[in-house]
């Protein structure tokens, strides 16, 4: 209809993407094959039947189950620039994408072919497509924190391929917080800083507060619960930080209904959003046009609303002025 055409060629930019959450059944099979890792399953159709999950540690299971297929930096480069691919066929101009780097190297892959892989395909995107990109580095908040802390220092060498710290996976009993000196490390080396703040939670308030008062993060990934309390909403706009709202993820892990509703009581309040895919290859192949279609009609959006998302998503970016040519 004329509000997806509206969206699907509307410039957009996304912040909110796991890259080994873009890997697409058909990819993985490929890879398995590509690295001798047996799949129990016939084809990409019966694994994607597989993908049920309930819940965060649920979704997590089978997540990571995945990446055992990603071995080598051409695995890395090939995951990274398929989303690349896609995002730029939905007229994404600029995405910041996060990766997990702990996981890879617990199953014995260097740091380097995973940072080399991926920076040579937004190299190649960016030539090719007209894409641009930046990578984030996720801590995975429910492996040891000293392995977090290992991943940071051989990542650091590298760091002019990253562009920020961000912290993923099982939130319970994982506060911010206890990411304290990770984060303060990060900040020091001039990378940005993100982390997520589901809604699903116990304390999701005060990891918000954490994040957004104590540790004086950048952004907040999900985060609609800070509609709960009028005084973070404050600090945020105060702070203008912006939120990386997720409506598919939302919709299958924490109810058809709530974090949507949030994205109108986020706008009514002044607060920056943008709308974004997160996994896209285990919610049902929603990438930005689906998850940003979905959240106009669940949300009543107007078109001006629309834009107003993108416009704002743009400004956030993690981008010098002086790079922001083309897109602002
Ligand atoms: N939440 C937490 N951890 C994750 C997610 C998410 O949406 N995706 C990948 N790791
Ligand atoms: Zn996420």
């Amino acid at each position: 209809d004329e509000v997806l055409r509206f969206i699907q060629g509307m410039p957009k930019a996304e912040y909110h993407v796991h890259l080994e959450g873009t890997l697409e059944a058909e990819m993985k099979f490929r890879l398995a094959e590509r690295n001798g890792v047996h799949l129990p399953y016939a084809n990409a159709a019966q694994l994607r039947e597989s993908y049920k999950y309930h819940d965060l540690p649920s979704f997590l299971a089978i997540y990571y189950d995945g990446m055992k297929v990603l071995q080598k930096e051409q695995d890395f480069h090939d995951l990274a620039y398929a989303y690349l691919a896609k995002a730029a066929s939905q007229n994404v101009l600029y995405a910041e994408m996060f990766f997990d780097p702990q996981e890879h190297v617990k199953l014995g892959v260097a740091i380097e072919d995973v940072i080399g892989g991926i920076t040579r395909a937004r190299e190649d995107a960016e030539a090719k497509l007209g894409i641009r990109s930046q990578l984030i580095l996720c801590i995975v908040r429910d492996l040891p924190a000293d392995t977090a802390m290992a991943v940071l220092d051989a990542a650091l060498p590298m760091k002019q391929y990253l562009v920020g710290l961000g912290l993923d996976s099982d939130e319970k009993d994982n506060p911010p917080i206890k990411f304290a000196a990770h984060f303060a490390k990060a900040k020091a080396a001039g990378l940005r800083t993100t982390a997520h703040c589901d809604a699903n939670q116990e304390n999701t308030l005060d990891h918000l507060r954490q994040v957004i008062v104590e540790m004086e993060l950048d952004r907040v990934d999900h985060g609609v619960n800070v509609v709960q309390s009028p005084e973070l909403m404050a600090e945020a706009r105060k702070r203008n930080i912006p939120f990386t709202v997720c409506p598919s993820f939302s919709g299958q892990v924490r109810g058809a209904s709530g974090p949507i509703d949030a994205v109108r009581a986020m706008l009514d309040n002044g607060l920056k959003i943008s709308i974004n895919s997160d996994d896209p290859a285990y919610m049902a192949s929603e990438y930005i046009t689906d998850a940003l279609a979905r959240t106009q009609v669940r949300s009543a959006l107007s078109m001006e609303e629309l834009v107003r998302i993108e416009r704002n998503a743009f400004d956030t970016a993690w981008l010098p002025l002086s790079e922001r040519a083309g897109f602002q």
